[in-house]
């Protein structure tokens, strides 16, 4: 008997930039995409939003499907990204999530001390999540086969984060706190965190994601040594856990001070935001993973020129290297004009460096 063929991307998957890429091999020109891509700065993402809510959006596999492909398209960038949200694990894990208007994402039942975390529900099997594996196939059937499409999650933190915040916070004051008064509470609700991500995140690419990004949002308000104590160990575990051929990104934002905790942790592609020199970065990172980054959000709202000397210096400091993704360093925000979101990705992919 023929022993079985190892299982292969289909080839306009495999040599796409955005892999190639996340592999560090040469690209001809620099990948693209944009956190936060499908959004309420498209006027199209706001039509289907004027219909159905974003809970509701995030739970029609048709629709998310619709939303992902879109945005991909209008923009010509290098990926899609699902079209979902960090939080919706958070529902089967027992938590009573609500998108409310105008206020973001609140948790109706936070764990506040150390006995919630008992109530907090293992993932037994993907299933419960089953609505997001169907976005990933209907996006898949839709989309451009060529273009890559990236799967995602909150990383434990981040989502701990909101699990004992019941929200968005400043300080992230009670997360914190909880974390320095019972380290072992801290450690349970970790572990369930990461063994739930990690049983979705391979779903999500069994069912076509090719690529993952772990979203640690909110982790650059720790310090570097308590990132080791309470974050490291739990990302290493989840890296570990994660399909090995599929690449995955580590993505923080304000984490200057733990990009080598980070790398240290997993990831074949590590995040940079804009508050560090992405030249310098990669130099600190080393020449063993990619980096993704690094424009201010916030340059989307200057003159066309200004975006345009902005990303060429980025790509200056990138110098060539195999394995940079261009992206933001944070979600794009809701008023930024989309003609200008278009002039970013034509530079990028017309841009050669000068002789
Ligand atoms: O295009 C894409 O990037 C894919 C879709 C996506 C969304 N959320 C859609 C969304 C992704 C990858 C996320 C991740 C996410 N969600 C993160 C990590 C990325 C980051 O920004 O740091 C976080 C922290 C969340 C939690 C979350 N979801 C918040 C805090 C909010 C409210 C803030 C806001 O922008 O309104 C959301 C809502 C949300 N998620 C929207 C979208 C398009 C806006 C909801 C709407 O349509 O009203």
């Amino acid at each position: 008997m023929m022993p079985e063929a190892a299982p292969s991307l289909p080839s306009p998957l495999r040599d796409a930039p955005f892999l190639r890429a996340c592999r560090r091999e040469p690209t001809g020109v620099t990948p693209i995409w944009l956190l936060r891509q499908a959004g309420r700065y498209m006027p199209e993402y706001r039509a289907v939003r004027a219909k159905v809510g974003f809970l509701d959006l995030c739970k029609d596999p048709g629709l998310a499907a619709e939303v992902t492909v879109t945005a991909a398209e209008i923009l010509r960038v290098d990926a899609a990204i699902l079209f979902a949200d960090i939080l919706l694990i958070l529902e089967p894990l027992g938590f009573d999530l609500e998108f409310a208007k105008g206020e973001g994402p609140v948790i109706h039942n936070p764990v506040r001390v150390a006995a919630d975390v008992d109530r907090v529900r293992p993932l037994e099997s993907p299933e419960p999540l089953d609505y997001v594996y169907r976005a990933v196939r209907a996006i898949r059937a839709a989309l451009n086969p060529a273009t890559p499409l990236i799967g995602f999650a909150g990383a434990p933190f981040t989502l701990a984060c909101y699990a004992i915040e019941g929200g968005g916070s400043r300080h992230y004051d009670k997360a914190k706190t909880f974390m320095y008064r019972d380290p072992g509470a801290w450690d349970a609700l970790m572990a369930r965190l990461v063994d739930a991500t990690a049983l979705y995140l391979n779903a999500q690419a069994e069912a076509g994601a090719q690529v993952l990004q772990l979203f640690d949002s909110w982790v650059g308000n720790l310090g570097p040594e308590d990132y080791a104590r309470f974050v490291q160990p739990h990302m290493r575990r989840l890296f570990g856990l994660l399909d090995p051929a599929v690449p995955a990104i580590h993505f923080g934002t304000d984490t200057g001070s733990l990009l080598t905790r980070q790398r240290d942790a997993g990831g074949e592609v590590i995040g940079l935001d804009w508050r560090v020199d992405l030249g310098m970065a990669w130099d600190l990172l080393g020449p063993n993973v990619a980096v993704q980054g690094n424009l201010d959000p916030i340059v989307l709202f200057a003159p066309i020129p200004e975006i345009r000397r902005q990303a060429r210096r980025i790509l200056e400091e990138a110098a060539g290297r195999p394995g940079h993704i261009f992206n933001l360093g944070h979600g794009i925000l809701p008023t930024t004009p989309v003609d200008h979101v278009k002039a970013l990705v034509d530079f990028v992919h017309e841009y050669q460096p000068r002789k």
